[in-house]
């Protein structure tokens, strides 16, 4: 007898989160487990399927995570993918070399039917991200499909039930990638499907029997995810939170009058407002680096709060939108490479002897949405794209001053404006200009400009995982840059970022 569940063994991939994601959706119990776990550990949870995630190693590495090669006589279900499969193909005997590494999109062309690859058309796109490559199959392993450049892009040993597959089915850029782990679990595994639902009114239950009649301190930035926390937060517990806004001059214009029309008729008071523009200026002066950027702004919020926090008596929680790609892109996940440190992840300073209250860290952004939606906030709000932590900070290169900060917001209000105006603001995910830090030369009233080149970065996203830059209408990136380069001081050219995520993050810093 199994337990309807799926044991996800966890190689590090930035994507590993996403798989178990994918099977939640599809009212799949996910248990994701460090590799190095013992197989009786494995037995006693009866699993109905294995899944091998990818992961930055390479087999040959020396520490490369490996997994105890017993997993795959235990006739259960395994599937590789990726870091998953070679690791598969390399303690069965097959081959792995390191071969030159390869991202980006791929066609599938299926050679053989099968249950995993069942109702997926051939030809449809895959997304490959990796580095060694499946030369010689294991004995007993088929081929299914192939890419162009990989011979070996999905594989099963059909006696064993252990398929493999070289791409990655868990992100948005598969086009069949949601069908294919729906087979792995419905047609190989046996497992029943069925659609996950979000209960807000459990979420805020659960706050009620955590907080108790304590108080709460929450930290908003004017972004959907700590609205929705602190609204929540407000629903359970009503005036015993005490919204709190740091105004660092970094959020986009409009956020603080934004947020005290959405929590004065619930709370019948004001979010607590701190003016700090001046404070983070000075401790950002001379500042280059991004991650320095990054933990000054993060310190100096946290040291902000608890400030606040002393002036509320019997204050017991800090709550903060946290949510769940936040923590993974934060190393969440053992063995993830660290990519950068959203400064609102990794707890607080012991010292600050608050505890921590965050009810969205296991949800992805677009549950988040769902959420606001059934909490009936506004539309504005609940489309709202995401905006990070450290704000302009981190979307100005090089040092921020008082003037490029204005130049900042000065442009970034014109993408705003502009998308707004051409109905594409609430289709695109994120979309912002970034100060690149670079000069090129221009004409500006006949005579020569040596100015800055702002960058434009517009994407879609459903996940936050991946991005594809958004195809929009030339006539409108024309307005854009003509409005950027004629308002905004000394800029001297707008340039267009083609580049999807994987490989180059959302942000450029
Ligand atoms: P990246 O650039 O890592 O961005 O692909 C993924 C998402 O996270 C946002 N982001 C941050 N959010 N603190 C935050 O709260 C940060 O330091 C940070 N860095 C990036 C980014 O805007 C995107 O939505």
């Amino acid at each position: 007898m199994t337990n309807n569940q799926i044991v996800l063994f966890d190689f590090g991939s930035q994507t590993t989160h996403l798989i178990s994601r994918r099977l939640k959706d599809l009212g799949i119990q996910v248990k994701i487990v460090d590799p190095g776990i013992k197989v009786k550990e494995i037995k006693d949870l009866k699993p109905s399927g294995i899944i091998l995630s990818g992961g930055p190693a390479s087999v040959y590495d020396k520490k490369a995570p490996t997994a105890d090669p017993e997993l795959l006589n235990l006739n259960i279900p395994v599937l590789g993918i990726c870091y998953g499969w070679q690791l598969i193909a390399k303690l069965m005997g097959g081959k792995v070399v390191s071969g030159q590494k390869e991202y980006g999109p791929a066609n599938l062309q299926i050679n053989q039917s099968n249950l995993l690859l069942k109702e997926i058309d051939s030809f449809s796109r895959v997304w490959l991200s990796h580095g060694d490559t499946v030369i010689k199959l294991p004995q007993g392993f088929k081929l299914l499909a192939k890419t162009k450049d990989v011979k070996t892009a999905a594989v099963a040993n059909f006696e064993k039930k252990i398929y493999g597959l070289q791409f990655h089915p868990e992100v948005e850029h598969t086009q069949f990638g949601k069908t294919i782990l729906k087979n792995f679990v419905k047609e190989i595994c046996g497992l029943k499907t069925r659609r996950r639902i979000i209960k807000v009114e459990k979420l805020i239950q659960e706050i009620k029997k955590t907080v108790g009649k304590q108080k709460v301190i929450c930290a908003v930035s004017g972004g959907v995810d700590s609205t929705v926390t602190a609204v929540l937060i407000a629903k359970a517990i009503g005036k015993n939170v005490y919204p709190v806004y740091i105004d660092s001059g970094l959020m986009r214009q409009g956020t603080k009058e934004e947020l005290i029309s959405i929590f004065q008729p619930l709370l019948q008071r004001k979010p607590v407002l701190i003016n700090a523009q001046k404070l983070f200026l000075s401790r950002l002066k001379g500042i280059t680096d991004p991650e320095e950027k990054r933990k000054i702004i993060g310190n100096l919020y946290i040291k902000l709060f608890n400030q606040e926090a002393k002036k509320i008596k019997n204050i017991s929680f800090l709550a903060q939108g946290t949510i769940y790609s936040d923590v993974i892109e934060s190393q969440g996940s053992k063995k993830a490479a660290k990519i950068k440190s959203h400064h609102n992840v990794g707890g607080l300073p012991k010292k600050m002897h608050l505890k921590l209250l965050e009810p969205l860290r296991y949800y992805y952004k677009d549950e988040v949405r769902l959420i606001a939606k059934k909490l009936g906030l506004p539309r504005s709000m609940v489309n709202k794209q995401p905006f990070p932590g450290p704000g302009q900070a981190i979307r100005i290169l090089g040092e921020i001053t008082a003037e490029r900060l204005k130049k900042q917001h000065q442009a970034d209000q014109i993408v705003l404006e502009e998308l707004k105006k051409a109905g594409w603001l609430e289709k695109v995910f994120q979309s912002f200009p970034v100060l690149t830090n670079t000069k090129s030369t221009a004409v500006k009233g006949d005579s020569r400009f040596y100015g800055e080149v702002v960058a434009l970065r517009v994407y879609d996203s459903a996940d936050i995982m991946t991005t594809n830059w958004t195809r929009l209408p030339y006539e409108l990136l024309q307005k854009i840059c003509s409005r950027i380069v004629n308002e905004v001081p000394e800029v001297s050219r707008v340039v267009y970022d083609i580049t999807t995520k994987p490989p180059a993050t959302m942000e450029w810093e």
